[in-house]
């Protein structure tokens, strides 16, 4: 069981999955075959990021712009789900776009729009009832105590391919700035399951981390 949010009371949450990984390592594939072995909802903490980050991009406002973007962050509304809106509109291709892409690390890194991103997770999980939540942070700060823990990885070669369309330099560049930036780097949490799906299929993944459960 995962421990409420504080002021929660306790129970309150159910069972919670924290996958987290770099660029291309198979998180959104796993978290859906999970979510769907388990009966739980799915939450792509990516996709919240990618909304703020084209959100900005939307109103001409610098993705290095700490305060601007940290407003922003706080008024929009945000839904992620089949579909993803931000304030209403539907965003599910815009945040793939290449300008997304290349914005969404630095907004990423701004401190208070984590701390936003991060009560909305939390507080998603307690109306949810748990749920398989996948990221960058999700083990290590949004939910250490998750009942299971798994960072996902393949070769950069590998990943490269999986993410053809965004290139392997911007690729690169995306992840040495989510796993060297202050606040709530990539890295793997502790307790956390390392698998590595380097020439693996998505079912032999899902099976053995069904084996975990
Ligand atoms: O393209 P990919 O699926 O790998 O990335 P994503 O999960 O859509 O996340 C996009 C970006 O959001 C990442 O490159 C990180 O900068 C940021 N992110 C984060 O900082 N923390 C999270 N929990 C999830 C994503």
């Amino acid at each position: 069981m995962t421990r409420p949010p504080a002021g929660q009371p306790a129970g309150s949450v159910g069972r919670v999955i924290a996958i987290d990984g770099p660029a291309g390592a198979g998180k959104s594939t796993l978290s859906r075959a999970l979510a769907r072995h388990l009966g739980l909802q799915r939450l792509d903490t990516g996709a919240m990021y990618r909304a703020v980050a084209w959100g900005a991009i939307a109103r001409g406002v610098d993705p290095a712009d700490h305060q601007a973007v940290a407003s922003l962050a706080r008024t929009m509304s945000i839904n992620v789900g089949d579909r993803v809106t931000a304030d209403g509109t539907d965003i599910t291709e815009a945040i793939r776009a290449p300008d997304v892409n290349r914005a969404v690390s630095v907004v990423a890194a701004n401190r208070d729009v984590r701390a936003t991103m991060v009560a909305r997770q939390r507080q998603w999980v307690v109306d949810h009832r748990g749920g398989v939540v996948e990221g960058r942070d999700i083990g290590s700060v949004v939910f250490p105590d998750a009942d299971l823990k798994i960072y996902l990885t393949a070769s950069g070669e590998e990943r490269a391919r999986r993410r053809s369309e965004e290139g392997p330099a911007r690729l690169a560049r995306r992840d040495h700035l989510d796993s060297t930036r202050a606040a709530s780097p990539l890295e793997v949490a502790e307790g956390a399951k390392i698998i590595d799906t380097t020439g693996r299929s998505s079912e032999a993944v899902v099976e053995e981390v069904l084996t975990w459960l």
